[in-house]
């Protein structure tokens, strides 16, 4: 691992902003008054995305002065996580495993490409969009070799990365294309590719029942899993399906399995900032074909969709699914009518 130091060229009069401030006191005031400094590692996070990626030399001072520490103090745990950057980083922060499982998977390769084309670990491109460094073991080697890509939309993890699906990956990025985090090959989560090979049964908490959603479409056959595990498990769900009356008010979200879309062509759900082919696969694997029912989704139907489809939490939130999908479903409706 690298020596870490502060950067050379300072920021002259940085100060943390006061929204910055403001989560820093809300860490603080949960821990005990003499205990205040165990508050240092949030605060690092905080003060990092409030500098733009990086921890300057006076954002580690003011820390210091609010948490009662010496600055030294700060300084040593800075300098020990490779979390935080000390020098600035570029628009989006690429950390590279090397570590092991990632280097006997092909690691020196997607380091090759980012010596191309950003420059040596610790390097931002000359446009500013790209910066690297190589970090040890990210735990997610069933994955590897991967990256963890860090820019104002969050932390995410990228996996299965070869040298031309990273470039590509890379290349979309810079002209600001949406990148789709996890595996980057056919694999679901850390599934073998092409599917897992085990667990292939419904699981234990399927209920042995029909409902209909009130955000689908009208004729779908769905079963349901159930919410809490019951005592005694059930057996496996039967393929064979009765016909069953809807429920007149579904009080909790359910998720559907249908045959296929009941109501023409479906609808091309990768037009949804933030859902690609896998997404879509998946969504389509739930019987969520149009966009209007994901238009129609509430709050704990996201929730459950997110687990479903091992989307990470918030994640439909913040990239508005639900808002895009009612604007798209009106242009679709306009178009047909
Ligand atoms: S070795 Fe790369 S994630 Fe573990």
């Amino acid at each position: 691992m690298s020596m870490r130091r502060l950067a050379i060229s300072q920021p002259e009069n940085f100060k943390l902003s006061a929204s910055a401030k403001k989560k820093i006191a809300t860490w603080v005031k949960k821990y005990p008054k003499d205990r205040q400094r165990s508050a240092l590692i949030p605060a690092l996070w905080i003060a990092q995305k409030d500098a733009g990626g990086w921890i300057p030399e006076a954002a580690l001072r003011e820390l210091g002065d609010m948490l009662g520490m010496a600055y030294i103090r700060v300084y040593e745990v800075v300098t020990f996580y490779t979390m935080f950057n000390m020098e600035p980083v570029g628009e989006h922060h690429i950390q590279l495993c090397g570590t092991t499982p990632c280097w006997l998977r092909g690691s020196d390769d997607l380091i090759a490409v980012l010596e191309r084309r950003v420059g040596p670990r610790g390097s931002v491109s000359d446009d500013g969009k790209l910066s690297w460094v190589e970090v040890e073991c990210l735990g997610a080697c069933a994955n590897a070799p991967m990256a963890q890509i860090s820019n104002d939309t969050g932390d995410s993890y990228y996996e299965d990365l070869t040298a031309e699906n990273f470039e590509a990956m890379l290349d979309n990025l810079v002209s600001g294309k949406s990148v789709y985090s996890g595996p980057q090959n056919t694999r679901h989560t850390s599934e073998p590719e092409g599917g897992n090979l085990t667990l292939k049964g419904e699981g234990p908490y399927v209920e042995d029942k029909l409902v209909y959603l009130p955000n689908t479409e009208k004729k779908i056959k769905m079963s349901v899993h159930g919410g809490a595990p019951k005592a005694k498990r059930k057996p496996a769900v039967k393929k064979s399906v009765a016909k069953v009356k809807p429920a007149a008010k579904a009080s909790k979200p359910k998720v559907i399995y249908t045959d296929g879309p009941t109501d023409g062509k479906p609808d091309d759900l990768k037009k949804i900032k933030g859902i690609g082919p896998k997404f879509e696969g998946d969504l389509n694997g739930k019987g969520i074909y149009y966009f209007r029912q994901i238009g129609a989704w509430k709050a704990a139907d996201v929730k459950m969709v997110e687990a479903l489809i091992d989307s990470i939490p918030g994640r439909i939130k913040r990239d508005e699914w639900v808002k895009q999908a009612k604007t798209l479903s009106k242009k679709t409706s306009g178009a047909k009518a």
